[in-house]
């Protein structure tokens, strides 16, 4: 079953002159632990599409089905828990509270959404990631890399089915780029995740099961 699945996704910023059509009846569809990478230029409505996918903002146009529920027919309250439930965000900006610890930052979504802590399966996730050295540290005290590795942490911390990932590697440079991806992968196959990632990078995006290419607000390649 496909686990996520668009149908006429389209969103236009503005009207009139400024009118942009940021996506433009994108079809796109992702099974179920597959790891997908989504490549364009600048402009062409990477950040639109993978906002959608996870709820952050409305479609003027068309469907996201996650398991096949229709996320923007939930009143707002319930697409927010379906959200915390089952999509993992990781962004370019590490977004990490630097108050908590390493530790206190990937439990965090857990303990938001009032969740039992699996411990052995948070530890698995933290060896994986390399940071049991780290996990007393704060924010501060890490390296970008690091950093972006406590942010993917996080990210898996709910279990969640989805992964959508913003130029996750986007402030590293391309051997711990390379590194951090490889962690993703292995983590995203473990646990079965299914991982939509975003990158302008062809390197990093030929680590992916499937490259979706977007051109203009159009899916040109690769959506299902
Ligand atoms: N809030 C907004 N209001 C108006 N226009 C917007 C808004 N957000 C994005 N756009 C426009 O929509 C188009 C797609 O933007 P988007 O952020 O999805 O691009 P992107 O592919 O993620 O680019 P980048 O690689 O630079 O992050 C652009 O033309 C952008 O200017
Ligand atoms: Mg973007």
């Amino acid at each position: 079953m496909n686990v996520l699945k668009t149908k006429d996704l389209t969103k236009i910023y503005g009207s009139g002159t400024t009118e942009v059509i940021a996506l433009n009846h994108a079809n796109i569809s992702v099974d179920q632990g597959e790891f997908v990478a989504v490549i364009g230029t600048s402009g062409s409505g990477k950040s639109t599409l993978l906002h959608l996918l996870g709820g952050l903002d409305s479609p003027t146009g068309g469907n996201v089905l996650i398991e096949g529920n229709d996320i923007f027919t939930m009143k707002d309250d319930a697409r927010t828990i379906f959200r915390r439930r089952k999509i993992g965000f990781v962004f370019q900006s590490y977004n990490l509270v630097p108050v908590l610890s390493v530790y206190e930052n990937i439990v965090f979504p857990i303990q938001l959404d009032g969740g039992k802590i699996d411990k052995n399966y948070i530890d698995s996730i933290i060896e994986t990631l390399g940071l049991k050295e780290k996990i007393h540290a704060m924010p501060n005290q890490l390296s970008g890399g690091q950093q972006q590795r406590v942010a993917i942490a996080r990210a898996l911390a709910t279990k969640p089915a989805i992964i959508l990932a913003d130029e996750p590697t986007g402030n590293l440079d391309s051997k711990t780029s390379q590194d951090v991806l490889s962690l993703l992968k292995i983590t995203g196959k473990k646990y079965n995740q299914t991982i939509v990632m975003i990158t302008h990078d062809e390197a990093i995006a030929q680590m992916s099961d499937r490259i979706i290419r977007i051109e203009d607000g159009n899916i040109v390649k690769g959506g299902d």
